[in-house]
């Protein structure tokens, strides 16, 4: 479909708005002057109805962009969907372009910011930073407990090196370990400093971290579970700062429960949406799988904040802008990666 140029004010509804994206998107749409609007709510089924006269809806990683939701979306002449995110697993794209909607997404903003979130949740798993500085505030100079182990030549499998998995190989790198690798095209910049691509088997094998990078999808879908478990070294440290279903979140409790697995540190779960980014201080939480994991001392979970940096949120509102502008100017963005249907 030939789109229509648009020279008066284009209008943007923002879905899953908190502070900080006001304040981010406010700032740089200075250079756009598009009119924003900025929803608390998550986009779904029923908040769709929210939106009035808007030609895009910019929507974050829990957001449901699912086929009844981008009907609804192509009735009220929607134009573009424009992810604030990289992530798209949930975003329906065939229905996108059944419905000639464009979307877009921000591939690439800060990998930095999460693979050295993913380095320190290692770290604080390892060392136990966060008990000391409890005990210490509490004038408590025991040792007790917070034994770790030198990372330096251990062996860290990489599931995924696109930007974030690079990233992240190139710290551990750094910190002397051998680094294993899996990914459907291999890197040769990483292959030149000395990270070696194996099978899937051979890191669940081998490693005794796994960090997992690769997206969401129907072949990634638990990718972790009770055979891949079955495979890993006893007291294996697990990472997750991708999307939470690739772990089979049961499984992963059983094999805390039995030692199996060591340490876990989780920046996304699969239910997430009903979770994260709000304060539930005050409420009861129904969600046993998750009440569990927060239960075990060898288990870290921080709410989706890996990407949580002052670049990529100044990163991710800029491209988000610059790819809805190229789209209502041109129908098209020059990088090909932001670009979904
Ligand atoms: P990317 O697209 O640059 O890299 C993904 C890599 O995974 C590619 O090299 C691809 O070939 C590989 N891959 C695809 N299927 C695979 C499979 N079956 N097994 C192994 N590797 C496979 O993506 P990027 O930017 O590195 O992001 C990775 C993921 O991180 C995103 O999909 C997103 O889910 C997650 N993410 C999490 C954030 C957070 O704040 N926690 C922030 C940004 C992204």
């Amino acid at each position: 479909m030939k789109n229509t140029h648009i020279t008066i004010k284009p209008k943007v509804a923002f879905f899953s708005t908190q502070t900080y994206d006001k304040t981010f998107f406010e700032k740089y749409n200075l250079d756009f002057e598009y009119q924003l609007d900025f929803f608390e709510s998550q986009l779904n089924e029923q908040t769709v109805t929210l939106i009035n006269n808007v030609d895009v809806v910019c929507v974050f990683v829990n957001d449901i962009v699912n086929a009844e939701v981008i009907k609804q979306l192509a009735e009220q002449n929607v134009k573009i969907i424009a992810l604030r995110c990289a992530g798209f697993n949930n975003v329906d794209l065939e229905e996108a372009k059944k419905h000639h909607i464009k979307v877009c997404r921000v591939p690439a903003y800060s990998p930095e910011a999460v693979a050295e979130h993913a380095m320190a949740m290692i770290l604080t798993l390892n060392r136990k930073t966060h008990k000391a500085y409890n005990r210490v505030r509490e004038q408590n100079f025991s040792l007790n407990g917070l034994l770790g182990f030198d990372l330096h030549g251990k062996t860290v499998g990489v599931i995924g090196t696109g930007n974030i998995g690079k990233a992240f190989a190139k710290i551990v790198n750094g910190f002397g370990c051998k680094v294993l690798a899996f990914d459907l095209v291999p890197d040769e910049e990483l292959e030149k400093i000395g990270v070696t691509y194996v099978s899937l088997e051979t890191i669940f094998k081998e490693s005794d971290v796994i960090s997992l990078h690769c997206p969401l999808n129907e072949k990634t879908k638990y990718l972790i579970n009770k055979e891949t478990i079955s495979m890993m070294k006893n007291n294996v440290m697990l990472i997750n700062t991708s999307r939470g279903a690739l772990i089979d979140t049961s499984d992963v409790i059983h094999a805390l429960k039995k030692g199996k697995i060591g340490y876990l540190g989780i920046d996304v779960y699969e239910q997430e949406e009903k979770l994260f980014f709000k304060d539930h201080s005050e409420d009861i939480i129904e969600d046993d799988k998750i009440q569990r994991l927060m239960s075990f001392p060898n288990v870290l979970v921080t709410a989706h904040q890996a990407f949580f940096t002052n670049e990529a949120l100044t990163q991710i509102a800029l491209v988000t802008f610059n790819n809805i502008e190229s789209l209502l100017t041109q129908n098209d963005i020059d990088n090909k990666a932001a670009l979904l249907a």
